[in-house]
């Protein structure tokens, strides 16, 4: 038998095994070994945050914890002053640490760079003085649309150095989403680059922004960074407007002290699926932010900053990418890996390459990407040497039994822990995981809330449901968590704080908790959909389609999938009661391509005469849902025309 099969078998054979302790190898050096932290944690959460937080160099040292005051809209560390570039890189290089590598990254074609943190010193300096020279003050908004080169970090720490606020959006979404994320944010500079390199393909970025561009008021300057590789032509550039990354950076002077700034000041925005149409501009603060991902990525991935070489794999362009690929490692002075390339470029098993090339000792990736490289085979990291891995962590989405044991198997070897992580972009670090040398994990449970952070299942009236399935609660306020919506104060608290009031957090997903006080997150209870562990929200996908001159109406659905986890179904009714054909289907995707990116488009399109609707006019998604899935029809009393899922029916059993 080879390798990869009898690794295979062993899968099989865990399947039976409901809970996993942590590996003794792993619990005899772990950080975190008994249950003391919790207590701790408990007898005093405040006392316990202020600690966490005195673990950064303040500028100024806060002396309230939290204000309350007027809650929803919390404040903490408030009267303290610090700045995240020097909390990320100065006070490591003047503790001696400039040598240490903070990044290996690897290009798409084999490339690699090495950067210390002296080095990343060196260029966050110029960049941010490159940013004053081109009129950037504290307080302005600065957009990066970056594929995964270095430069990308160094434009966030440069923005944090000065104050500026960065605006990052993911570089899969569409030219459309990013003149609207600018537009809204009335970003003053665009970081992007000449062009992005994907599967071995160029793609122009800086030219196909350049109509979008043309159409925002607020911005003066757009910074292009060469990321297309030598082979790549020169992009058009407007004069006046348009500068080189390279320029900008020898033009500017050396040395930039990094600013302080109170603890409340906005670190950045990240445009993120809420469940209308209208992405939340969510925003995150200095102290508090730095303070949730430095604790819980030292906590929750067990951090040895000297020996561990980690890596996340998740794209700059998300929260995770934000926080654990960026300012958690730095904040600790981590040694990370940085990874332009897809996980099947060149070959399928170039992630388990990358691992072994550089020593990985923590991965943390998505259950969508564990997914894909089990149906790529085992075979592909039996083939490498993954001795160096000793801890393992999931995040996005919940992750299915199967999968967890394939990577605490094939992955893991059986000697790491795995840490499932439950997050979101709003409470900007990790919320709810396994303390990796102490809990014992079940795999598809992101197990208890980590200490200092509360929660609770209620039901619908808010009353708390010991055990079994109800809508997840966070109970108290916590450093890390969003500040507010941008621009947008009267939605933040619709969103987040008016369902159970302005103590307890609404976090939009639905979770069962076991006998043992477990939690399995279930999924959304709203509009959200999660996609690859990527947020979309039906009303953005709907009105997409809708924008489509042949569509007179559209719903959004998901149906799950085996590999993205859930996939995206659209009912489309055309205008003039026009048939379907596959010409439309055709254009219908690439309109959603354009409109927010490919990873939107839907994976199938079903004709619809007409969509289920209330008496009010309401689309019913729930039945669509029940429909695409092939379950009975849940409650159709208050359903207009019964017909309608009679004939919806039909048309989803011959395929659409
Ligand atoms: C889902 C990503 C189950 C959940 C960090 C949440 C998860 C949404 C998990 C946030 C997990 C994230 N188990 N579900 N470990 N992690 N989710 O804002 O539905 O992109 O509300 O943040 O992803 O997605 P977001």
């Amino acid at each position: 038998m080879t390798e990869g099969a009898s690794l295979d078998q062993r899968v099989t054979e865990l399947a039976e095994v409901a809970s996993f302790a942590p590996p003794e190898t792993f619990r005899a050096r772990a950080r975190v070994r008994d249950a003391s932290v919790f207590e701790k944690a408990d007898r005093d959460r405040l006392a316990f945050w202020a600690e966490q937080a005195r673990d950064l160099d303040w500028d100024t040292p806060f002396s309230t914890v939290l204000n309350d005051a007027e809650a929803p809209f919390y404040r903490w560390f408030e009267d303290g002053t610090l700045n995240a570039s020097y909390n990320c890189l100065d006070r490591h290089v003047a503790a001696g640490l400039g040598d240490r590598v903070a990044y290996h990254w690897r290009g798409e074609e084999g490339e690699e760079r090495t950067i210390t943190y002296a080095e990343l010193l060196d260029s966050v300096q110029r960049f941010a003085n490159g940013l004053r020279d081109l009129g950037v003050g504290k307080g302005d908004v600065v957009g990066i649309y970056l594929p995964m080169v270095p430069e990308v970090v160094v434009a966030m720490l440069a923005c944090a150095r000065i104050g500026a606020v960065h605006n990052v959006v993911f570089g899969g979404f569409s030219v459309e989403a990013v003149r609207e994320r600018m537009a809204v944010s009335r970003a003053r500079v665009l970081v992007t680059a000449d062009h992005a390199r994907r599967k071995g393909r160029l793609s122009a970025v800086k030219s196909a922004l350049d109509p979008a561009l043309e159409q925002l008021t607020d911005l003066a300057h757009v910074v292009v960074v060469r990321a297309g590789g030598d082979a790549a032509e020169p992009c058009p550039m407007r004069d006046g407007r348009d500068v080189r990354y390279d320029d900008v950076v020898a033009a500017a002077a050396a040395t930039c002290p990094a600013e302080p700034m109170e603890a409340e000041h906005p670190l950045f925005i990240l445009y993120s699926s809420g469940s209308t149409g209208k992405p939340k501009g969510i925003v995150h603060s200095t102290g508090g932010y730095l303070t949730g991902v430095s604790y819980t990525h030292r906590l929750v991935f067990d951090l040895d900053a000297e020996r561990d070489v980690y890596w996340c794999t998740a794209d700059v362009g998300w929260i995770t990418g934000h926080s654990y690929a960026v300012y958690g490692p730095l904040a600790n002075g981590a040694t990370s890996v940085m990874f332009e390339g897809a996980a099947d470029y060149p070959h399928p098993g170039i992630w388990w390459e990358v691992v072994e090339r550089f020593g990985v000792s923590i991965l943390y990736t998505a259950p969508t990407a564990i997914r894909a490289c089990m149906r790529w085979g085992s075979e592909h990291p039996a083939r490498h040497d993954l001795s160096s891995l000793r801890l393992l962590g999931t995040v996005g989405e919940p992750i299915n039994p199967k999968a967890w044991l394939w990577y605490h198997t094939v992955i893991g070897r059986e000697r790491c822990p795995i840490v499932d992580t439950w997050w979101q972009t709003e409470t900007g670090s990790i919320m709810i995981a396994p303390l990796p040398g102490l809990t014992e994990t079940k795999p598809g449970s992101a197990t208890h809330p980590i200490p200092g952070v509360t929660a609770d299942l209620v039901d619908g009236s808010g009353q708390s449901v010991p055990e079994g399935t109800g809508l997840l609660v966070l109970t108290e306020p916590w450093p890390s968590m969003l500040r507010t919506l941008y621009g947008e104060e009267e939605r933040y608290v619709r969103s987040y704080f008016s369902e159970f009031g302005p103590r307890r957090y609404a976090v939009g997903d639905s979770a069962r908790r076991d006998a043992d006080g477990y939690y399995w997150v279930l999924g959304r209870v709203d509009d959200v959909l999660n996609v690859s562990g990527h947020r979309l929200s039906t009303g953005e996908v709907e009105s997409a389609i809708v924008a489509h001159e042949k569509v007179a109406e559209a719903a959004v659905v998901s149906e799950p999938d085996e590999v993205t986890g859930e996939a995206i179904v659209a009912f489309v009714t055309l205008r003039g009661g026009a048939e379907g054909d596959p010409e439309t289907e055709a254009q219908i995707r690439e309109h959603v391509s354009t409109r927010i990116g490919k990873l939107a488009r839907p994976s199938r399109i079903v004709w619809a005469e007409e969509l289920p609707k209330t008496r009010s006019g309401k689309i019913m998604r729930r039945l669509l849902r029940d429909a695409v899935q092939n379950r009975e029809l849940g409650d159709v009393t208050t359903l207009n025309d019964p017909s309608v899922m009679t004939a919806l029916r039909d048309r989803i059993a011959s395929g659409g």
